[in-house]
């Protein structure tokens, strides 16, 4: 059922020194910083041969990634991102396995402006995982 791994998302406080990281010492290209109001972070990409991480720092007061960074107050992996190509089907046949979602049953649009929906790291191998319909 799952694809592609689209990306890795890896949450920083400092997204500056994160991208340096990623841009200087393993000289791998990277994007300008994006702010993600809707989602309560500021993204840069990093670009690799057919696949990417998503470094994420956090953006206002809500933001999602706020507990995960106290708990791994240096950053961390956040999320592994699978493609799918439908993602109501693929969230039915988890459900009906038992699988529980994180967060809210619809689809939202993610920072690539497709449907995600995210999986529940207890039943992932302590993962959160989102799936983004390709
Ligand atoms: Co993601």
């Amino acid at each position: 059922m799952i694809g592609k791994l689209n990306h890795v998302a890896i949450a920083t406080p400092d997204l500056d020194k994160a991208t340096a990281i990623y841009r200087d010492v393993l000289g791998a290209k990277v994007s300008v910083p994006v702010d993600q109001p809707a989602h309560g972070v500021t993204t840069v990409f990093v670009e690799l041969p057919g696949s990417k991480i998503e470094l994420l720092a956090p953006l206002g007061d809500n933001s999602p990634i706020a507990n995960f960074l106290s708990r791994n107050p240096g950053g961390g992996v956040h999320h592994l991102c699978f493609e799918v190509d439908d993602i109501i089907a693929a969230r039915d046949r988890l459900l009906a396995q038992g699988a529980r979602l994180a967060g809210a049953p619809e689809p939202k649009t993610g920072a690539h402006g497709k449907p995600v929906l995210f999986l529940h790291p207890k039943d992932f191998v302590g993962t959160l995982i989102e799936l983004e319909q390709a």
